[in-house]
């Protein structure tokens, strides 16, 4: 399918404005903001007139006529009104051969890209040792989402996870583990042989470790100066401190990894900011050389103030005065290595809007010194906080930080006592649903918004099976699954090419819902808004249901009419699941 539906009403439009004589280019066809009075509306008129110097209910007629004469195909009416508006409705036999040529297209029409481009896509961002906490969240949704939109679209995508896994942190947790088993080996210089295969630590005992060694070292002057020699060691590349440090991470990562998959998020890359720790080295030698980088008070810094700034942007600094590497540093050294393995058209970073500094900063000196061709995009979407009922960050009820394990083990709990309620579904399918539900919640709850905005973690809202919730959708993509399921039961055969002529108002309402898919996902696209496939979603599912509520399917007695009903069915289940996979969930088979 080569055109969106709006696409071919557009197209209609332009040719009847220019036999009518006019330019085509103010001739767009978009969905009515007045739903009670037609279903679709083009203003070019209006903004014509101007340029013409005519009456604008003049052009509009003489192109109603036009349309009227010619496009009686597409357009089953065509009226007029002041101060020049053209109303259309949708050919009912117009709009049906469309959805059948949907039914049978890959994707249902919406055409992949033909300059497919590469994208680094920066997100989840944990630090090693550290559980996850609820402001991981937004990242690894988000991200995840924008990764199939991206995907979707046609762009082949790299999903980087980035993990803070190098600096005073690791130094600080060496330090600790020494503190409690002097004996290991891996603290003696002169020790030559094997270090164990197993870490002398669980994950528990770790997350434990660095709070613990964190506060230590606040208080210990010692404390802390053993561990920024670690740190120092490690870094150095000391073998011990090395083997330990492996530990470290392979024992974090495959909780990490444990959490991701619970929210089926996933990445293609586990790379940290120790990957590029060799890169870093060289790469300051050069910005000195070309002489983008100099000495101001023992540091080196990078000047990326622009003379139109509006606020303030400090210099980049790339070395503190005792010679370390900055987090700004390893993000710069990591968009070397980026262009050098993947070349990329552009790398996305979905982290918190509050680093927003942080990355005008990196994108400016990146640019200033050069590590990456000038057309190469850089972009931070930022993502606002996940806030409490009292409109502050997220806590847990005595203060602390929220986990996100705890946070998905609340709603997992939740929505299994709702799915309990159905006697039909046995313990253990109730838990997988549980989890299914509970995670279209959690996700919905948070693309629904505004990326950039904040919003509210109200678990009794995401939950509800009613309203602009994700188990709303889910429930209406089961309802309508099985219906689908009982007519293949009675051996009911469908087929697309039935797909029937609307009748009802609720069912062209459906219809011309499912037949602005391809338009819907290029919007989500162009803008990165995971929140337009929600609104989209949200209205199908409303749509279906209201055509649900008015029509009787399986006991419709015209076998015609009944098959045409279920095509539609399953049409809209289709377009419904992929938009639902497009944010990151999908529907159990009952709920
Ligand atoms: N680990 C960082 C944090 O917890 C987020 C990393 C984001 N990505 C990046 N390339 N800076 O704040």
């Amino acid at each position: 399918m080569k055109q969106t539906f709006i696409g071919i009403l557009t197209e209609k439009m332009q040719n009847a404005f220019e036999k009518a004589g006019y330019d085509a280019d103010m001739a767009r066809v978009q969905a009515s903001n007045r739903p009670d009075l037609c279903e679709f509306q083009c203003n070019g008129a209006m903004a014509l007139a101007k340029r013409v110097g005519k009456n604008p209910l003049e052009i509009a007629q003489s192109v109603a006529d036009v349309l009227q004469k010619e496009a009686g195909e597409v357009f089953s009416e065509v009226s007029v009104a002041p101060p020049g508006f053209l109303n259309l409705k949708a050919s009912p036999a117009f709009l049906s051969s469309y959805l059948r040529t949907m039914c049978g297209e890959e994707d249902f029409g919406a055409e992949k890209t033909k300059t497919p481009k590469t994208i680094v896509l920066d997100f989840g961002g944990p630090n090693v040792a550290k559980p996850l906490h609820v402001g991981h969240l937004r990242s690894a949704v988000i991200g995840e989402s924008i990764k199939r939109i991206l995907r979707f679209h046609g762009d082949r995508v790299v999903g980087d996870i980035h993990m803070g896994d190098w600096g005073l942190q690791m130094g600080l947790i060496l330090t600790e583990v020494e503190m409690r088993d002097p004996s290991l080996p891996y603290f003696s210089k002169d020790y030559t042989g094997e270090y164990p295969k197993e870490a002398p630590f669980t994950i528990a005992e770790l997350e434990e470790i660095y709070p613990a060694a964190s506060a230590k070292s606040k208080e210990d002057e010692a404390y802390h100066q053993k561990a920024l020699d670690y740190t120092q060691r490690l870094q150095a590349g000391e073998r011990g401190l090395r083997a330990l440090w492996e530990h470290i991470i392979r024992v974090s990562v495959s909780d990490l990894q444990k959490n991701y998959d619970r929210l089926s998020v996933s990445f293609d890359l586990w790379n940290g900011e120790s990957t590029v720790q060799p890169l870093i080295a060289p790469m300051v030698e050069k910005m000195k050389q070309d002489g983008f980088a100099y000495e101001s008070e023992g540091a080196l810094i990078v000047d990326v103030a622009k003379e139109d700034d509006k606020k303030e942007v400090p210099p980049c600094m790339i070395l503190k005065s005792d010679g370390a590497a900055l987090y700004t540093t390893t993000d710069l050294a990591t968009i070397q290595d980026r262009e050098e393995h993947f070349h990329p058209d552009a790398i996305y970073y979905v982290v918190d809007k509050r680093q927003e500094l942080h990355f005008v900063q990196v994108f400016r000196c990146a640019r200033k010194c050069g590590l990456l061709p000038e057309e190469t995009e850089l972009k931070h979407i930022g993502f606002g906080t996940v806030n409490g009922k009292d409109g502050k960050p997220l806590k847990t009820r005595d203060g602390g930080v929220m986990r996100l394990e705890w946070l998905i083990d609340d709603i997992d709990k939740a929505m299994l006592e709702k799915i309990k309620t159905n006697p039909e579904i046995p313990q253990e399918e109730a838990e997988e649903t549980a989890k299914k539900v509970a995670l279209a919640a959690l996700k919905y709850g948070d693309l629904s918004n505004l990326i950039a905005g904040n919003y509210i973690f109200d678990m009794d809202k995401f939950i509800s099976f009613e309203g602009d919730t994700g188990p709303y959708i889910l429930y209406t993509i089961v309802r309508a699954g099985s219906i689908l399921k009982k007519a293949k039961e009675e051996g009911i055969t469908l087929k697309e090419d039935l797909l029937p002529l609307p009748e009802t108002e609720p069912e062209k309402k459906l219809m011309l819902t499912l037949a602005s898919f391809a338009k819907k996902m290029e919007e989500a696209y162009e803008e990165l808004a995971p929140s337009v496939i929600c609104a989209y979603l949200y209205e199908l599912a409303n749509d279906f249901n209201s055509f649900y509520h008015t029509t009787k399917i399986l006991s419709e007695k015209n076998e015609e009419k009944k098959k045409g009903y279920l095509a539609l069915l399953k049409l809209a289940v289709g377009v419904m699941e992929t938009c639902a996979d497009l944010l990151g969930f999908e529907a159990p088979e009952r709920m």
